[in-house]
């Protein structure tokens, strides 16, 4: 079975196509001729996934799935939530981002946050959307040097260690995105058993 993932990011296909293992053959954005800007304009998670999902169902009618993530912190609300990438202006500067959030809570002894993950998987035309989810606490200062985005800040519940102090594997073991990820994989199991 052939399965879009609209993502142009390399590091992600290769690690969901490991995870997928071999019945289902992942294919990128650029494998489809795909060079084009995604449109991402709804104001939530689901919206999102679902947006980029059909678009690339309904233009280049390909079995497809998207993702989408936020970082939702309860004391502001559930910001930067859909607006994470771009939290501290349009450059996507995960350096500034993360110093947004620290100054926004410098104050405040609610740290608890929480990263969610929503994957929309289309095929022939009919949605599923998995969500995967990890709890957690906003760190008053940034710590490690692994992943990417708000990891230095954020410790997941139960960790003495910032998502960026673990290793790849560590990290996705727990992770909003891994859990999402392994919903989806059950779930194309039991389907590929009946294509
Ligand atoms: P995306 O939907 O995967 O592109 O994620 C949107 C934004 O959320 C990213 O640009 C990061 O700022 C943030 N983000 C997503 N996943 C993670 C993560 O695993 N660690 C830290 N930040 C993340």
């Amino acid at each position: 079975m052939k399965l879009v993932f609209a993502t142009n990011n390399p590091h992600k296909l290769k690690e969901l196509q490991q995870i997928l293992g071999g019945q289902i053959q992942l294919l990128s954005l650029a494998d489809i001729n795909c060079n084009e800007e995604i449109p991402e304009t709804k104001e939530t998670l689901e919206g999102n996934a679902a947006e980029k999902s059909f678009f690339i169902y309904n233009k280049y009618g390909y079995n497809c799935f998207a993702d989408d993530t936020g970082l939702e912190i309860e004391a502001l609300n559930g910001a930067p939530g859909v607006y994470s990438a771009r939290y501290a202006g349009e450059e996507k500067d995960a350096v500034a981002n993360m110093k947004k959030v620290l100054d926004q809570l410098k104050e405040i002894k609610n740290r608890k946050a929480r990263f969610r993950t929503v994957i929309s998987l289309v095929i022939d035309g009919r949605e599923e959307q998995f969500e995967g989810v990890v709890d957690g606490d906003i760190l008053t200062a940034k710590q490690g040097e692994e992943g990417f985005g708000y990891d230095p800040i954020f410790q997941p519940e139960g960790c003495s260690q910032s998502f960026a102090e673990m290793d790849a594997q560590q990290k996705n073991n727990i992770s909003h995105r891994g859990r999402a990820v392994q919903k989806l994989a059950n779930y194309l199991k039991t389907l590929n058993s009946d294509l």
